[in-house]
């Protein structure tokens, strides 16, 4: 076993922060041998417990649960900042022809270290990603995640239909693919599957209905899509399933939607298909650096907060301008209060932080397991430094509450405030 010293933040079930101001985190392994949260709490309640740990002090600095990022594409890491009118000619014009390089196993991999190595510098531990369509893909992310024990779920995409050589997959071969791949990954170590379409207008019916037989066949592994983005893609998705009752309900009709199935954007909502999130147990990857740099829209808080579905916060990247957890949560906040067709909701700093940490692992159905600092959570976390910046610095040094500090954090705080990033407590 080993305990950290420092201020430490985590969440209660019902959400709210708790937090340490000066407190101790004892990590070791469970019966099963996994780095877990063995206890936590105030240092001078439980210090006389653990007399025999090795306690490293780590004065000034904030320990937080890993950031969970509920939707991010490994391959996209180079097209970050492509510009273009909307969501459909930046596929056509960046995405695409960038994704069809990852037929190379070892181009693969090459993009996948470095995404790998930006989350962790990040503080991101947990993803639900995107792969491309090309298996091998799936099996360089897989293979590098794995090597560093990292909890990641990942799949291959999904696209026989209306998508360029390159990255067009064949129905029946992208359907065995895909159970070869959920056979090979699912549940190994860490890791996890998801069965991805990477949207309707990209699948055929045949492939959607592959899709949703492996969901049935395989109920444990997860879903992920994207909905409701962009208007064009909309009257698209219209166009091509003109028997479902909406985009959303498209993959309602194909059995695609259940726990553990997540749907980025999910912008252009209205209180049917939001109750339709709610009654199937999906869940929404609100994406706001990405729907501001694609002019895509913007979430709607008030509504999925009346009706009550499950959503939490992505970076998705590459449409995402950022991999940090602080710029996304600004995001978050500004489109909370801006946009809206309602006066908009002002999302605490809690709020947000839980959104990125112990509400994105409920989304995934991980509550428990990764986002949060309880006891028995596995022993994910980062250490935060805001001496690395000056301004923080100083910022921090006059918040008179829990909300100005997370605050600080979240309008001035990047990559350089993420001292460590501890990964089954290495
Ligand atoms: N819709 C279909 N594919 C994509 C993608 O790669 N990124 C985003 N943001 N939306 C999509
Ligand atoms: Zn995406």
């Amino acid at each position: 076993m080993k305990a950290y010293r420092a201020a430490i933040l985590r969440f209660a079930d019902d959400r709210s922060a708790v937090y340490e101001e000066d407190g101790l985190l004892v990590v070791g392994p469970d019966a099963r041998g996994q780095q877990v949260v063995r206890a936590v709490g105030a240092y001078a309640s439980l210090a006389p417990d653990y007399a025999g740990v090795l306690v490293e002090h780590l004065p000034g600095r904030l320990i937080a649960p890993g950031f969970v990022d509920l939707h991010i594409h490994y391959p996209q890491t180079d097209v970050i900042g492509s510009p273009a009118p909307g969501l459909l000619p930046w596929l056509d014009n960046y995405t695409f022809p960038h994704e069809s390089r990852f037929a190379d196993h070892a181009y693969a991999a090459g993009v996948a270290t470095v995404f790998l190595d930006e989350l962790s510098r990040n503080g991101v531990t947990t993803a639900l990603a995107f792969a491309t369509s090309h298996p091998q893909s799936v099996d360089a992310f897989m293979e590098l995640a794995q090597a560093r024990g990292l909890r990641m779920t990942a799949g291959k995409v999904l696209q026989d239909s209306h998508s360029p050589d390159g990255v067009r997959d064949q129905t029946e071969q992208s359907l065995v693919d895909t159970e070869a791949l959920i056979r090979k990954w699912h549940n190994r170590d860490r890791l996890g599957y998801a069965i991805t379409p990477r949207f309707a207008p990209s699948c055929s019916q045949a492939q959607l209905r592959g899709a949703g037989e492996l969901a049935a066949r395989y109920p444990d592994v997860w879903i992920q899509s994207h909905v409701a983005e962009n208007k064009d893609e909309i009257r698209w998705a219209r166009e091509l399933f003109p028997q479902s009752r909406s985009y959303l309900a498209i993959y309602d009709d194909f059995g695609l939607m259940r726990e553990r199935s997540v749907y980025a954007h999910c912008i252009h909502f209205d209180d049917e298909d939001r109750a339709l999130m709610r009654a199937t147990g999906a869940a929404a990857a609100v994406s706001p650096t990405s729907n501001l740099f694609l002019g895509s829209g913007f979430f709607d808080y008030e509504g999925a907060q009346r009706v009550g579905f499950k959503f939490g916060l992505a970076s998705d990247v590459g449409g995402g301008t950022s991999f940090s957890p602080f710029h996304t949560m600004l995001a978050a906040y500004y489109v909370g209060r801006e946009g809206q067709t309602k006066p908009g909701v002002s999302l605490s700093p809690q709020d947000l932080w839980w959104q990125h940490t112990a509400g994105a692992a409920h989304a995934l159905g991980l509550e428990g397991v990764v986002g949060n600092l309880q006891r028995g959570c596995e022993a994910d976390f980062v250490i935060l430094n805001p001496g690395a910046m000056p301004l923080l610095s100083r910022k921090v040094a006059h918040a008179a509450s829990l909300d100005e500090l997370l605050f600080s954090y979240i309008v001035l705080g990047d990559d350089r405030v993420v001292e460590r990033t501890m990964i089954a407590a290495r």
